[in-house]
C-alpha cells in the first residue's frame, strides 16, 4: 500500500492542482480522494490548450482510470459538483461520502456580507456558514439529497479497502498550512483545519497509513484576502515582478511577498512533509520554462532549490516549470 498527501504550505494558490494532475497521471492512483473545506477552493489544471478551473471536484480527474472521491469532511455545493462532472467528463468515476455536508442557498447569502465578506474577506462560497451549521448539528447532508444518490459511497471504506489490497491512493488537501483554522493567522482563515492531519480526518484516514506528505509551496508567497501578509510588496513591485495573479474562484488580484522560510519551516512541521513541491520557478527564473531534468536548471535556479533543501532540511523532489502539467522535474527515486 502506498498513499500520498499533497497540502499546501502557504495560504493556499501554491499550484497543487498542477502538482496533483500531475501525480494522479504519472502514478496512476486507484482513487483520488478530496479533503479540504469545500468549494471556496479554486484549482487550474492546464492540459494541452484546455484550462480546467474546478472548485468540488478533485483535481486529479484527468487520469481517466482513477475514481474520485470527496471526503466527507467537505462540504458539498451540489450544482457546483454536478456541473464540473458533465463539464470535466467526470460521470460514472465521481463519488461523493454520504456525509459530505451541504451547502444551499441560505449558506451562500450568509457568506456573501457582514463580517464574513468585509472583514475576513471570504470567498462567498457558503463553506464557512455551512461548517458552522455542521458544528450546531443542523447541516444537512450529502445522503439525503435525491440528485446526489448515484454519486453517494463510504468513502473511508473505499480508501483503506484500497491500500489493503495494495493500491496507491492520491489524498489531496486545498487552501493552505496558514488559511487553517488551528495553525493560521486567524480570524483571518478558513473554516476547517486544512493541514495534513485535517485533510486526513476528512477523508478518513488514520496517521498510521499515511507514508508521504507533499508540501506544496509556490517559488513566492501569493495571499487573496485580508489578513497579515509579513514583507507584502505593493501592487506595482509584484506586478514588475511578474507575479500578479487572480483568484480562480472570486477573480480578486492576490497579494504578493517573497518565499518567506519562517513560514516554510513552520508549515514543514505542523504537515510532517517527507517531501516538498516547488511550483512556478519559471516565475522566478524565465530561463527554466518548461525544463525537466534538474541538470538543466540554470545555476541560479538550482541554487534557490538546494539552498530550500538546506533551510527546511526536506528534499524537493517535484518542481514546476510551467503551467502545463508534465512541465515539471520529478526526482522522485
Ligand atoms: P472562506 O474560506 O471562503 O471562508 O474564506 C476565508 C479566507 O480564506 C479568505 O481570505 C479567502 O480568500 C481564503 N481562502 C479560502 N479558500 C482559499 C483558497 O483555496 N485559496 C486561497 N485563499 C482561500
Ligand atoms: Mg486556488
Amino acid at each position: 500500500m502506498t498513499s500520498t498527501v499533497v497540502v499546501g504550505g502557504f495560504f493556499g494558490d501554491e499550484g497543487k492542482g498542477k502538482v496533483i494532475s500531475y501525480l494522479a497521471i504519472k502514478d496512476n492512483p486507484k482513487i483520488i480522494v478530496r479533503g479540504g473545506a469545500g468549494p471556496n477552493a479554486g484549482h487550474t489544471i492546464r492540459d494541452g490548450d484546455k484550462v480546467y478551473k474546478v472548485r468540488m471536484l478533485p483535481s486529479g480527474f484527468l487520469n481517466k482510470n482513477a475514481s474520485v472521491m470527496i471526503g466527507p469532511g467537505v462540504t458539498v455545493n451540489p450544482d457546483v459538483l454536478l456541473k464540473e462532472i458533465q463539464d470535466f467528463g467526470a460521470s460514472g468515476r465521481s463519488f461523493v461520502d454520504k456525509h459530505c455536508g451541504i451547502i444551499e442557498n441560505d449558506h451562500l447569502i450568509r457568506d456573501s456580507k457582514g463580517d464574513l465578506k468585509d472583514k475576513i474577506g471570504s470567498t462567498g462560497s457558503g463553506t464557512g456558514p455551512a461548517n458552522a451549521d455542521r458544528a450546531m448539528r443542523t447541516l444537512k447532508l450529502a445522503k439525503d439529497f435525491t440528485s446526489l444518490s448515484s454519486l453517494i459511497t463510504d468513502v473511508p471504506e473505499q480508501i483503506n479497502n484500497a491500500l489493503l489490497n495494495g493500491h496507491h491512493v492520491l489524498i489531496e488537501g486545498t487552501q493552505g498550512t496558514f488559511l487553517s483554522l488551528w495553525h493560521g493567522t486567524y480570524p483571518f482563515v478558513t473554516s476547517k483545519d486544512v493541514t495534513a492531519s485535517g485533510i486526513c480526518a476528512d477523508v478518513g484516514i488514520g496517521p498510521k497509513k499515511v507514508d508521504d506528505v507533499i508540501v506544496v509551496f509556490k517559488s513566492y508567497v501569493t495571499r487573496v484576502g485580508t489578513g497579515p501578509l509579513t514583507k507584502e510588496l505593493t501592487p506595482e513591485e509584484t506586478e514588475s515582478k511578474g507575479w500578479s495573479e487572480f483568484g480562480t474562484v472570486t477573480g480578486r488580484q492576490r497579494r504578493a511577498a517573497d518565499f518567506d522560510f519562517d513560514l516554510a519551516r513552520r508549515a514543514i512541521m505542523l504537515n510532517s512533509a517527507t517531501q516538498i513541491a516547488i511550483t512556478k520557478l519559471d516565475v522566478i527564473f524565465p530561463d527554466c520554462a518548461g525544463v525537466t531534468t534538474f541538470d538543466k536548471l540554470s545555476v541560479p535556479a538550482k541554487a534557490f532549490i538546494t539552498n530550500i533543501e538546506k533551510e527546511l532540511c526536506t528534499p524537493v523532489t517535484i518542481i514546476g516549470t510551467g503551467p502545463a502539467v508534465f512541465d515539471i522535474i520529478d526526482r522522485r527515486a
